[in-house]
Formats: C-alpha cells, structure tokens, sequence
C-alpha cells in the first residue's frame, strides 16, 4: 500500500490576469489530500463523498487518473481511499491536490517511472478534461510545492509570514467568472486590457520583493491587485466583508484567492496578529483556516 499527498495553493498575485497571458504568484499551503492505493481485485475509489467503483461523476479526477495510468502500467483493480484538509470548490486547489496525489501514489504503487514534471503535466491535462478549462498553475504548484511566478515557472523564495484563508462558503463557479471578465473585456477592452496587465506586472515587481521577504511590500501590492480584482467584477459583499476584518484585526493584507465571486480570500498576517486574524474571521461567521506556505509539494507519507 503506498500514501501520497500533495497541497493546495492560494494565489498571492493574477488570477484572471494569468488567462490572459500575464504573470502571477503562487503558494503551496499546508493544507493537503491524502491518497491511499493499495493493489485489488476491483476499482473502489472512498471519500467523503461516497465509496464508489470507476466514477466519472461523484470521482471524476480519480476515475480519469486510474484510466490514464492504463497508458504505462495495465491495473485490473485498485482500492483508493482520500481524505482531505482542503474545502471542495473554494479555489484552494482541492481538484489539483487529489489528482497530483492520486498520479503519484499510482505511479509508485505500480513502478511507472513518471518523473514530476510528468506528473504536472498529466494533472494539468486531467483537470482541463473534466472542468473544460483549466490553467496549469495548480497542478504545477501541487506538484513541485513553494512559491512559484507562473508561467515562467520560476520558484520564489519560501513565505515565513502566517497565512490566515477566509472561505465564505459561497459556491463560486471558476468557469462563469472567467467568463464574466471576458464580456467585460469585450465591451472595454482598453480599461479591462490596461488593468489586467497592471496586475501581471505587479507580480513581477513583487517577485524581487518576495525573495527578500519584505512583506510589507507584499502586502501593499496585494492590498492594490484586490482593488483591481474589485474592478474587474470578481469581488462581492462576503468576500470585502472577510477582506476588512481580516485588515482590521491587524492583516499584513487580504485578498480575494482564486476565481472569486465566492470562495475565500487569503490574509498574510505576522506571528502576533495571525490569531486576532483568525478570530476577526470567525466572527463574520466565516470558515478561518491558519496555515502555512509549505516547500514540499508532492511526496510519499510513511
Ligand atoms: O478559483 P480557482 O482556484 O479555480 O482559480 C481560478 C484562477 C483563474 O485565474 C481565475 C482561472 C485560471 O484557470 O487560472
């Protein structure tokens, strides 16, 4: 029997800017899927959602995964079980996670040789067969784990600051928000082009900044990309409501992660303020989630 797991991510600078092309900033967290494999005379694949054989609906990753493994190695049965720290659909990368952790822990249990950039890559390709759309960012972020600046793939120094998550609980469809911003582009393809592109250099101003672990820089430029996630109609009442209290109770800064529309936000916060963070979160009634970058993206647990 093998365990594996792999993070999920948040995103510190340019989702919506990174569809277009632009840079963005992305962090590995320590939250994580754990996938367990052990070799079966049938496919039964266990979660919180179910127990279920080959599924493409309630275990969509999974099921593709196993199917794509075939390729290397023939698995006439496997028994898979998940569990997971991360929210399902909240654009904390839970998708990416389990099929990062799923591909390795099948490519060990059954010797198929696959290296991590090959690991990545068939992830990347799973989610855009299941979702329709899907940037290589959180795959890639699961699978090699630290802060990355994508799409040049260059990995970042580690963030030593407290990551405070507010999830607000509200489904947010990835695929309608993406899609909202490109009407809104379509009708003002200066304005939408100008800050879209302004949010892609602020990820590479702040590459310098995260490598010298100056994270009131950070901060300041993560305050300034949430102003323009606000401006391009991604933001919405419960996530400003967790943005301000995560400011108020003493916050480095807070933003939206991901698609927005619903989902979370992230707060970087210091050693002494990340409880008052935490807390100011709670209070709205919100889920608050304490955790850490973490440099180690896919491995094996003992
Ligand atoms: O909410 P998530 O974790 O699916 O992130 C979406 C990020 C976008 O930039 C909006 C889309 C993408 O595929 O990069």
């Amino acid at each position: 029997m093998i365990t594996c797991s792999a993070p999920g991510k948040i995103y510190l600078f340019g989702e919506h800017a990174v569809v277009y092309g632009h840079s963005a900033i992305c962090c590995a967290i320590d939250l994580r899927t754990r996938v367990q494999a052990a070799k079966h005379d049938s496919f039964i694949i266990g979660s919180v959602l179910g127990t279920t054989g080959l599924d493409l609906e309630v275990h969509p990753y999974v099921s593709k995964v196993i199917e794509m493994m075939q390729d290397y190695k023939r698995i006439e049965g496997v028994r898979i079980r998940i569990e997971s720290e991360l929210p399902v659909g909240s654009g904390l990368g839970s998708s990416a996670a389990v099929t990062v952790a799923t591909i390795q822990a099948l490519n060990q249990l059954y010797a198929c040789g696959l290296q991590l950039e090959d690991v990545a890559g068939m992830a990347h390709s799973i989610e855009r067969e299941v979702q329709g759309n899907a940037s290589p960012t959180d795959t890639y972020v699961s699978t090699m784990g630290g802060v990355m600046l994508v799409p040049e793939r260059r990995k970042l120094k580690g963030l030593d600051c407290q990551i405070v998550i507010g999830n607000t609980g509200k489904f947010s469809s990835t695929k309608e928000l993406v899609s909202n911003v490109a009407k809104l582009r379509q009708e003002f393809p200066e304005i939408i082009d100008t800050i879209l592109g302004d949010i892609g250099k602020m990820a590479h101003i702040a590459e310098e900044h995260v490598n010298r672990k100056d994270y009131g820089t950070i901060g300041k430029l993560m305050n300034v990309n949430q102003g323009l996630l606000d401006a391009i109609g991604v933001g919405g009442a419960e996530l400003s409501e967790l943005v301000y209290a995560a400011r108020n109770a003493g916050a480095i800064s807070s933003k939206i992660t991901g698609a927005g529309g619903g989902g979370c936000i992230v707060a970087l916060a210091g050693r002494e303020d990340a409880d008052e963070v935490f807390r100011a979160i709670k209070n709205t009634g919100a889920q608050a989630i304490l955790t850490r970058n973490t440099h180690e993206g896919v491995r094996m647990e003992p």
